[in-house]
């Protein structure tokens, strides 16, 4: 089946899955709450793709199939219509996501995948207060997903074959690497793995060991990695690191998951990151 594909949420991680699926051909409509950001955004990803013609990493078609294969669309109600495979990439909260996927699955069509790209939010905990809670599934996308090359695909046990299947598909026709998780897991296994590396490092910052900078540089030099904890953090926006921490923290009531004062303070004051030209360290507006 040639699926007809709506990204929810335009943002960073939105504006490139919808340029992705766009660029594999499938006919694909994005959304944002912000008519401003989707707009802003549409223009930015159009940029970077024609940054990487002249790399020679994209070609000419690639272009012409993003402006041909995707329009903005201006509310939640008309992006869905006529869709077949819905892929939400909305704020990191627990309760934006949910109302989201209450409403629109409580009309679309039974043959619907309903997958989100939240990188802590497993799809059951979405499914389980959904119709159909078998059409969904988690399709892990990474930063930015026009260079990326992986999905990490995770499932509820009641998910249908169909569903599974089809986000196999669609993932790999985006040119991505995938892998498919046996059980499913708050992070995946990526942010999983990551979230021990990132906890430590402002363990370090937070006990005054060290400034952020150097405990960036002292990852980037010591074991290679391109870019430190604290960059990281910024390039994904401090927001997703907060409230995966704060959801972590009500769910265990221990004290060593409790978001750092210093993480919630910037995120409180709006420092987000890259995004917002201000996290951890200063940045032109991307
Ligand atoms: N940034 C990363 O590195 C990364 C990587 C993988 C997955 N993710 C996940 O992707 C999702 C989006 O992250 P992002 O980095 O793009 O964040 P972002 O802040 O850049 O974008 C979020 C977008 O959601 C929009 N939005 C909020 N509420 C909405 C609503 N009710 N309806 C429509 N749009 C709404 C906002 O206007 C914003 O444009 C999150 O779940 C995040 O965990 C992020």
């Amino acid at each position: 089946m040639i699926e007809k594909i709506a990204v929810i949420g335009g943002g960073q991680m939105g504006s490139q899955i919808a340029a992705l699926a766009a660029m594999a051909g499938y006919k694909t409509s994005l959304y944002d709450e912000n008519r401003e950001n989707l707009e802003y955004r549409y223009k930015f990803v159009e940029d970077n793709i024609k940054n990487l013609i002249n790399k020679k990493i994209y070609t000419q078609e690639k272009l012409d199939a993003y402006k041909d294969n995707l329009d903005l669309r201006y509310s939640l109600d008309e992006v869905v219509q006529e869709k077949s495979f819905v892929i939400e990439a909305v704020v990191e909260r627990h309760d934006v996501k949910l109302e989201i996927f209450k409403h629109i699955s409580s009309f679309m069509g039974e043959e619907v995948v309903m997958a989100t790209n939240s990188s802590f939010i497993q799809a059951s905990e979405l499914s389980k207060h959904c119709n159909h809670p078998e059409r969904f599934i988690n399709m892990h996308f990474f930063y930015p997903p026009i260079r990326m090359d992986l999905v990490e695909i995770s499932y509820p046990d009641n998910v249908s074959d169909d569903v599974l299947e089809r986000t196999k598909t669609v993932s790999k026709n985006m040119g991505r690497s995938v892998v498919v998780l046996k059980k499913e897991t708050p992070g995946f296994i990526v942010n999983r793995m990551l979230a021990a590396l990132v906890d430590e490092a402002y363990e370090l910052y937070d006990e005054g060991i060290a400034d952020f900078e150097d405990i960036d540089i002292a990852i980037k030099k010591g074991l290679n990695h391109p870019l430190g904890p604290f960059e990281l953090s910024d390039y994904s926006g401090l927001d997703i690191h907060y409230y995966a921490k704060l959801k972590k923290f009500k769910e265990s009531g221990d004290s060593k998951d409790e978001p750092k004062k210093f993480l919630e303070e910037k995120v409180l004051n709006g420092d987000l990151g890259v995004k917002t030209g201000k996290g951890f360290y200063q940045y032109k507006k991307d």
